[in-house]
């Protein structure tokens, strides 16, 4: 099943300047919950944007460099738009497609369920995400002590 990410604050801001601009340790711990043990697709910004490698998760990386060489061995970079999303429908487990805000469009009609976490802050950023969830239905919501996690379903 594909599953999509991401976390939002107030202003539906997910990333300002390549990175995310709240820093939530619960979020980031229900991020990790979710996704470990399962593949996650990201655009080459999101993945340079991470501090330190994702242990026990395959990363997925689509960017036009063709010499790309990424900073971890639990890489596999792609070049092709559509052959990443060819290995995407074609894997028979769960999968993560966790961002950025060009992965998010390029993976969105394919995505089953949406974990949308939202986060008690009210920066201003530079990308924000699409109303993604105004296509989908809620079928849960989660109340941690700092935010809120919504999950989605097609
Ligand atoms: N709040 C959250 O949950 C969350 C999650 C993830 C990311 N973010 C934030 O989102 C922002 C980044 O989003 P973004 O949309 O700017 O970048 P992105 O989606 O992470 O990555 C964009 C890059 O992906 C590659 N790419 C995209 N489409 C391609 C295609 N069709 N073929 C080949 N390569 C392709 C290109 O890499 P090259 O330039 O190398 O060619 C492009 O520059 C950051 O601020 C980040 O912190 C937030």
């Amino acid at each position: 099943m594909i599953h999509m990410i991401v976390a939002i604050n107030s202003t539906r801001t997910m990333g300002h300047h390549d990175s995310i601009p709240f820093y939530n340790p619960e979020d980031l711990a229900h991020f990790k919950a979710k996704t470990l043990n399962h593949v996650c697709v990201m655009g080459r910004v999101t993945y340079e944007s991470i501090p330190k490698k994702l242990n026990n998760r395959m990363i997925w990386v689509l960017t036009t460099q063709t010499d790309y060489e990424p900073m971890h061995d639990n890489v596999i970079v792609f070049n092709d738009e559509n052959h990443l999303l060819e290995a995407v429908l074609s894997y028979e487990s769960d999968i993560y497609i966790c961002g950025g805000l060009q992965i998010y469009r390029l993976f969105f009609p394919y995505v089953s369920v949406l974990w949308l976490s939202r986060i008690n802050d009210d920066f201003n950023g530079d990308v924000k995400l699409d109303h993604f969830e105004e296509q989908l239905n809620l079928v849960n919501t989660v109340q941690y002590d700092t935010f809120v996690c919504e999950e989605y379903h097609r």
